[in-house]
């Protein structure tokens, strides 16, 4: 269990780095990422390289017994590389550069950043591949964070390059973009540009390949600074920190070339329910790399600097998020950063140690923290045994909020809402590609599955046929990987599966919109009744059974939800998008027919329950005190109980509890 911090030792002299390594061993610190803006402090200029205050400080941890994570980086280029080369800098849609001043201001296109950082990355693992101290690397910081996408003349011109080896001949490439329309047929690859500011809505397919281009072209400097790692003979796992639900980034094409996953979490204090986001994160991150531990690689010990109000965490808060990210998979928990800045953007956000020093209250529970976490039993890598998967598309995500479509709205939170079902009822999930194998899951979520590749669809459709209950939700399987409809109308691969035809959206007004128009439809369903927002969706049965119905609105008496047998499965659609009481209702119901259980009920709302091989951790994410009734083995208090009390932010680790597993046959 590695615990520590990012660690920046250039921002302070010398004369403090000692104390640091005194404190870092009484907080149970056993890694520190090193060096992740330290650029300009190892490369004065361009012809000097400067490794030796790095030296001194990787000896001193090392004769402490702290590990390091090394960070190549490459993140914050100095000033005197973009002086000297300012095409490195990015630029946004008007193609306006993006000025130097503050960090990650580099065009992942441009060559002459490339070049830069790979003769540094070169110099740096020239030094230290075989030390000791060092057990990881950290390939720079946070892909795509603060710059989503470039726009800049290296931007053109390598996606001008990337198009030339996705599509071979122009002809191909305006096949897929539809270009007889408005006029936009293309002679040569040379006339593209990335999609600049324009009058009007650009080519979607346009957009999506540029989204497309974007991720790999940040995942090439990524693959270019792991393999100078490698060639230079170095063995420790590779790593880049990622941000939880990025949309730039498709981690699922990323996730492979990791050695080891690691994330930066920061839930907003303020908000009580951002333990469910965070939980969200975490299942994400385990569901990338299967069986693999992932690392909590940033998060913050209290306050920040970067929101409109920074609260501190409540007292106990930073560890009941730490325990979560390790019950739902992580075997590391590390903060941004080690000791809090004195100067700088970054001067009022928290740290492992303070500015206001060791009789803090952060400090306090640093050391605690680090205490419990030395002492915790070695829980099993990916034994979370979920049989609920959530089907996550970085390609449909990027599609589905193209413009131009009959609503409106955002994916991530639409996924993150039928997350929070599930977390709310303590019921396991794991994040799965639309491609994924899926027979070890009794239910399959696919919420918007708006851009559908056939092979995934016949996956999809072979889940059910196996006996799996499929769940596929409104503006689902719409279009094709190059954003266009196919022949034969909506619903054309999963229509058979879902045993229903697809006519119209009805589109409704996106809630909490001032406009004129219909924000909701109702829908009946068994005796209770909800509000379907966004889509009231014309659909008709071919086969499949009315569950609910609308009740309002043009599709009045129509089919809201239905449900198929399809070979050993069940397959249901939803027209809509149901409000929380709507959720809860459905959901309740393909949980039953699915045959999955919580892996413990009737918890408060502010607790939590997650199972990893068999010891069940409880959280209470909320300062009022919970009792549970559960029997089994207190790991941490080394006794048997039948209750568990869990104070304010508490949380306990039960081994063999002796309660029903959380599934059973599916009905
Ligand atoms: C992260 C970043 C860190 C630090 C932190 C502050 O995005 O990687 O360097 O800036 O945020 O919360």
């Amino acid at each position: 269990m590695y615990y520590g911090a990012d660690y920046n030792p250039e921002q302070w002299p010398e004369s403090v780095w000692p104390e640091d390594i005194v404190r870092m061993r009484e907080a149970g610190v056993n890694m520190v990422t090193l060096g992740v803006f330290a650029w300009s402090r190892i490369q004065p200029d361009e012809d000097t390289f400067d490794f030796e205050w790095l030296d001194r400080i990787i000896e001193l941890l090392h004769d402490a017994g702290i590990a390091v994570d090394l960070a190549t980086a490459t993140a914050s280029p100095p000033p005197w590389a973009t002086a000297k080369y300012p095409e490195i800098l990015p630029a946004d849609e008007n193609g306006a550069a993006y000025w130097p001043g503050s960090r990650q201001h580099y065009s992942p296109s441009s060559p002459a950043y490339r070049r830069l950082a790979s003769r540094l990355v070169t110099r740096l693992v020239e030094r230290y591949a075989k030390h000791p101290a060092v057990v990881m690397w950290h390939v720079n910081n946070e892909y795509g964070c603060h710059l989503p996408q470039d726009f800049s003349d290296s931007a053109r011109d390598a996606f001008r390059k990337w198009l030339r080896e996705r599509y071979e001949s122009v002809d191909a490439l305006n096949e897929a973009w539809g270009t007889w329309f408005w006029s936009q047929r293309y002679t040569s690859f040379e006339e593209i540009y990335p999609p600049r500011r324009a009058p009007y809505s650009h080519n979607p397919c346009q957009l999506l390949d540029f989204r497309r281009f974007t991720s790999d072209a940040m995942l090439d400097c990524f693959r270019m600074e792991k393999s100078i790692i490698r060639a230079a003979g170095a063995t420790q796992p590779v790593t880049t920190n990622f941000m939880g639900p990025f949309k730039p980034a498709n981690y699922w094409q990323w996730a492979s070339e990791l050695d080891v996953i690691s994330d930066d979490c920061y839930p907003d204090p303020n908000d009580p329910e951002s333990f469910r986001t965070s939980a969200f994160a975490r299942d994400l991150m385990r569901s990338l790399k299967p069986d693999t531990p992932w690392v909590l690689m940033e998060q913050s010990t209290s306050a920040l600097n970067w929101r409109p109000s920074n609260a501190p965490k409540a007292p106990g808060q930073m560890a009941a998020l730490s325990i979560q990210a390790v019950a739902r998979g992580a075997d590391g928990v590390m903060f941004f950063q080690w000791r809090q800045s004195r100067a700088g953007a970054e001067k009022f956000h928290s740290a492992m140690l303070p500015h206001a020093g060791t009789g803090t209250r952060t400090w306090s529970e640093v050391v605690q923290l680090g205490a419990d976490l030395g002492s915790l039993p070695q829980l099993p890598a990916g034994a979370m045994d979920a049989r609920v998967a959530i089907v996550v598309d970085w390609e449909n995500w990027w599609a589905v909020e193209n413009p131009d479509h009959p609503v409106e709205f955002d994916y991530l939170a639409q996924v993150q809402r039928w997350y929070g079902v599930f977390h709310r009822q303590n019921i396991q999930v794991d994040f799965v590609h639309p491609s994924a194998a899926l027979d070890h899951y009794q239910l399959v979520v696919a919420p918007h599955l708006y851009l559908l590749r056939s092979a995934d669809a016949a996956n999809l459709a072979g889940f059910v046929d196996d006996g799996g209950h499929l769940l596929v939700t409104a503006f689902s399987d719409v279009v094709d990987e190059n954003d266009q409809f196919r022949p034969g109308g909506y619903l054309t691969q999963l229509g058979s599966v879902l045993g229903v035809a697809l006519e119209d959206f009805g589109a409704l007004v996106p809630p909490g919109s001032s406009g004129p128009g219909r924000k909701s439809a109702r829908v009946r369903f068994e005796e209770e009744a909800f509000n379907g927002t966004y889509f009231a969706e014309q659909i008709q049965t071919a086969g499949a059974e009315v569950l609910a119905r609308f009740t309002s609105g043009y599709n009045e008496g129509a089919p809201a939800l239905t449900r198929n047998h399809a070979g050993a499965g069940q397959a249901w659609y939803l027209a809509t998008v149901p409000d929380s009481s709507g959720l809860g209702l459905l959901i309740g119901q393909v949980l039953d027919a699915a045959g999955v259980k919580p892996v413990l009920s009737n918890l408060p709302e502010s607790v939590e329950a997650i199972q990893r091989g068999n010891v069940l951790t409880v959280i209470n994410h909320d300062d009022v005190p919970a009792a549970i009734d559960m029997s089994g083995t207190d790991l941490l208090a080394g006794e048997a109980v039948d209750k568990v009390h869990l104070g304010p932010f508490g949380f306990a680790f039960i081994a063999g509890h002796a309660g029903p597993p959380n599934y059973s046959a599916a009905s």
